[in-house]
C-alpha cells in the first residue's frame, strides 16, 4: 500500500492533534453558560466518515446518539460527483429529530452537493440545532454550494485518500491523509480524472 503513495499531505499526528480542538470547539458550540453540554446525535455519512468519526466521538464527553446516513454520489467509475441519493436501506434517521442538537459529519466537501443533500434531509425534521462538521475541505476554483460549520483541513483540489478516503474501496485504512502516485490512477491524480474510481 505505501508504495502506491504519492506524498503524505497530512500526517496522523497532526490529525489527532486537530480532532482535539475540533472536539473541544464543538463541546463549547454545544455548552450554555453555567450548563452540561447538551445532548448530541452525530450523524456521519457512509462510508468515508467513519474512521474520521470514530477518533471524534471519543472526544466528546456527552451523552450522545450516532445515526448514520449513506448517500451515494459516484456511480461506477468516476471521480467527479454525479449528483447525491440517499440509499434508504443504509440510512437510519428517525421520523423526527425535534429536540435534537445534529452534528452531521463528512470526510470531504467538494461541490457541496453531499452535504446540502443531507443537510436538507436532517433539516426537514426539524431538529432543535444542526451542525455540519467535514474532515477535508478542497481549495476548488468553485465554491462549494454549502459551506461546513466545522472544517478540519484544507486541501489542495487533488483525489486524496487515507484516513477513511478511499480510491476503488482501497487506502481507507492508511493512517495519514495522502495522495496517490499517478500511475495508481491512471492519469495524473486530479479529481476529475474520468477513469479513477471513487466510493464511499
Ligand atoms: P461533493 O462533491 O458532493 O463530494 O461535495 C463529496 C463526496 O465525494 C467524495 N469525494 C472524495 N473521496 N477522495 C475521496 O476519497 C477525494 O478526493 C474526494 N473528493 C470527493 C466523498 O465521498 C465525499 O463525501
Amino acid at each position: 500500500m505505501d508504495d502506491d503513495i504519492r506524498d503524505i499531505l497530512i500526517g496522523r499526528a497532526s490529525i489527532a492533534k486537530r480532532l482535539d480542538e475540533l472536539a473541544a470547539q464543538m463541546l463549547a458550540d454545544h455548552t450554555e453558560a453555567g450548563h452540561e453540554p447538551a445532548e448530541l446525535t452525530l450523524v456521519p455519512i457512509l462510508t468515508g466518515a467513519m474512521i474520521f468519526a470514530s477518533d471524534l466521538i471519543r472526544r466528546l464527553p456527552v451523552k450522545m446518539q450516532i445515526r448514520v446516513m449513506s448517500i451515494s454520489s459516484y456511480p461506477g467509475d468516476a471521480t467527479t460527483s454525479r449528483g447525491a441519493s440517499v440509499e434508504a436501506a443504509l440510512t437510519r434517521i428517525p421520523e423526527s429529530l425535534a429536540g435534537l442538537h445534529v452534528v452531521l459529519i463528512d470526510d470531504i466537501l467538494d461541490t457541496g452537493t453531499t452535504l446540502l443533500k443531507a443537510s436538507e434531509l436532517l433539516r426537514a425534521k426539524g431538529p432543535a440545532s444542526l451542525k455540519t462538521c467535514v474532515l477535508l475541505r478542497k481549495e476548488r476554483d468553485v465554491p462549494p454550494v454549502i459551506e461546513a460549520d466545522y472544517v478540519a483541513f484544507s486541501v489542495p483540489d487533488e483525489f486524496v485518500v487515507g484516513y477513511g478516503l478511499d480510491y476503488d474501496d482501497y487506502y481507507r485504512n492508511l493512517p495519514d491523509i495522502a495522495v496517490l502516485k499517478p500511475e495508481v490512477f491512471g492519469g495524473d491524480g486530479h479529481s476529475d480524472d474520468a477513469d479513477a474510481a471513487g466510493e464511499r
